[in-house]
């Protein structure tokens, strides 16, 4: 069975990708998970200055799923080089994701980490709890294209919009293509909010958080559907995989890799394995040899 996945300019040895955020802030935690099979691996998004985060609480399971409100804590983007150090051998792509508030801050980290010898960038335009960066950036349209255009001018490696639930998602995706970016990752989680009931105020010492997991799957799935049905563009389907079939779901409605995130807070990071098991399985059972014709098939 080929597992093998063309997204974009990159070429990934199957097509699961560890979801911004959700393990490795240090190089050396993230070399270690990129032991366990992936394809490739998103860092955390960074920022210009270090970010401390929220205080707690900023996890709260809730029914389908995990709500979630860090603040976007991250070292700070001097930090990369080191990441980078650490993960010179790793031999699989790694995505740098990437936060801020204004063209300059984004078009800073995206320089150095383009000379950094890194071989993606994901602009997060989606972040639902941290206010001036995130959603709002990605619910503008004509601000998402001086965002991407300004960063794809001076980059030269392949440059994804994570998007979210915006208000105009085609709007969104047209301009970040419009911009230069190769393709979109989608979706991010979504802003929600659960009550302690006994307590009688928000669980999340933010109030608001976003929600991951199995609730967001369909919408997810849905979102990945129409911008390849539209664009037919490399995309990066993130969204509530819990196991193999969701990561096949994804590829049927036009994802050429998915992200995973959520799972590995339940199931560890063996799930990799599982899920690659299950797709081989799959592919033998329906008679595919290799995944890439399973791209947008459900699309057709
Ligand atoms: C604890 C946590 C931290 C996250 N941090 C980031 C982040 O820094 N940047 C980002 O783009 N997405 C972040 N995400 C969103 C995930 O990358 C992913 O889009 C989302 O969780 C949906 O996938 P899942 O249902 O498989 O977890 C975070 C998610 C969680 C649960």
């Amino acid at each position: 069975m080929d597992l093998r996945v063309r997204l974009g300019k990159l070429e990934l040895r199957n097509p699961i990708i560890l979801a911004s955020g959700i393990l490795g802030l240090s190089g050396s935690q993230l070399r270690r998970v990129g032991e366990y099979g992936f394809g490739g691996l998103t860092t955390k998004s960074y920022t210009i200055e270090a970010r401390r985060g929220y205080d707690t609480p900023i996890l709260a399971y809730v029914k389908c799923g995990l709500l979630n409100a860090v603040g976007l804590e991250n070292p700070g983007y001097r930090e990369l080089a080191r990441v980078r150090e650490s993960l010179k051998d790793v031999g699989i792509p790694i995505i740098v994701s990437i936060a801020g508030s204004k063209v300059d801050e984004f078009t800073t980290i995206a320089s150095y980490v383009d000379e950094l010898g890194f071989n993606a960038i994901e602009l997060n335009l989606s972040c639902p709890h941290v206010e001036g960066m995130g959603l709002e950036l990605g619910d503008d349209p004509n601000y998402v294209y001086k965002i991407v255009s300004g960063v794809s001018s001076i980059v030269s490696i392949p440059v994804y919009v994570k998007i979210g639930l915006h208000r105009d998602i085609m709007a969104t995706v047209g301009k970040s293509l419009d911009g230069g970016a190769e393709g979109i990752t989608a979706i991010n989680t979504i802003r929600a909010l659960a009550i302690d009931v006994y307590a009688r105020k928000p669980v999340l010492s933010n109030v608001y958080g976003g929600l991951s997991g199995p609730a967001i799957h369909p919408i997810a799935v849905r979102i990945v559907y129409d911008i390849y049905r539209e664009y037919g563009i490399p995309i990066i389907g993130v969204g509530g995989v819990s196991s193999w079939d969701d990561v096949i779901e994804f590829i049927l409605a036009g994802a050429s890799a998915v992200g995973v995130g959520t799972v590995i807070a339940s199931k560890g990071l063996d799930v990799v394995r599982e899920i690659l098991d299950g797709i081989k399985t799959y592919m033998m059972d329906e008679g595919f040899k290799e995944l890439s014709e399973l791209i947008g098939y459900a699309n057709k």
